[in-house]
């Protein structure tokens, strides 16, 4: 399974601190944001990666990385967004790196407590499809800042709907994602959201609409570091005190 890490994007919620580097370069604790990614990623046994970014600050990335060895990876690629088009076109720039493989997807903001070996292992032996990691979230304002599944009786996820105004679970969609190979497929049928991205709830929605999406509720915690500058501080208070990526 390949690894992509989305560090792209404008920061706009974090301005004016992003108008002077990229949001995944900012300090969580003692290392710069993206780092807890990759440490996420490396933990759960991918070796190989392509970091995704863009904007003017992206030669950074290579002076912080240089070629993964350091990080405990064995190959890692490079890929440039021009522009900010969103999750699901900065996923399409990773199409020929992942080529036949599967891919792991984790966007370079989300911080998590616990080690996701398991849900790796829930996908390897996941026939076909997505599956995307869930964190319980009971705060619903919240969970308008972010996509939120609605659950069929049966427990499987009827639909996902992003920034809710009423939220209709308390679930929240975290920023990592499986697909096989089919999402390259999926990502040239979708048009920009009211926000001019292309977004990856649409993607997600194509495999609930397949019957081929499944998901794994974390344990511990999850922040999206990007969301606003009081999420940023809670994040980096969590990780000072408690540390992330345990096993
Ligand atoms: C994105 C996704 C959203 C998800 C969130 C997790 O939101 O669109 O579904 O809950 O990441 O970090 P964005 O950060 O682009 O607003």
């Amino acid at each position: 399974m390949k690894g992509v890490v989305l560090a792209g994007g404008s920061g706009s919620r974090l301005h004016p601190l992003t108008r002077i580097t990229n949001k995944h370069l900012l300090p969580i604790y003692d290392r710069p944001m993206v780092s807890y990614a990759i440490e996420a990623l490396v933990n759960a046994g991918i070796s190989e990666l392509m970091v995704v970014t863009g904007g003017t600050h992206a030669g950074e990335f290579l002076r912080l990385l240089g070629n993964g060895h350091e990080y405990g990876i064995d190959r890692l690629f490079y890929a440039y967004q021009e522009r900010p088009g969103g999750i699901a076109e900065a996923l399409g720039l990773a199409q020929r790196f992942v080529d036949d493989d599967r891919v792991l997807v984790m966007l370079a903001d989300n911080i998590l407590e616990s080690s996701i070996h398991a849900s790796v292992a829930n996908f390897v032996k996941q026939d076909k499809g997505a599956r995307v990691l869930l964190s319980r979230i009971e705060d619903a304002s919240h969970l308008r800042h972010l996509g939120v599944p609605e659950l069929d009786p049966n427990g499987r996820i009827a639909n996902i709907v992003e920034k809710p105004e009423d939220p209709p679970s308390t679930l929240a969609v975290t920023g990592l994602y499986f697909y096989d190979q089919t999402v390259f497929d999926v990502i040239p049928t979708l048009t920009p959201s009211g926000r001019g991205e292309l977004e990856i709830t649409d993607v997600n929605n194509w495999f609930v609409s397949q019957q081929t999406m499944e998901y794994d509720v974390l344990e511990g915690f999850w922040g999206d570091a990007g969301e606003s500058i009081d999420a940023y501080y809670a994040v980096n208070d969590f990780v000072r005190a408690h540390g992330v990526n345990k096993d």
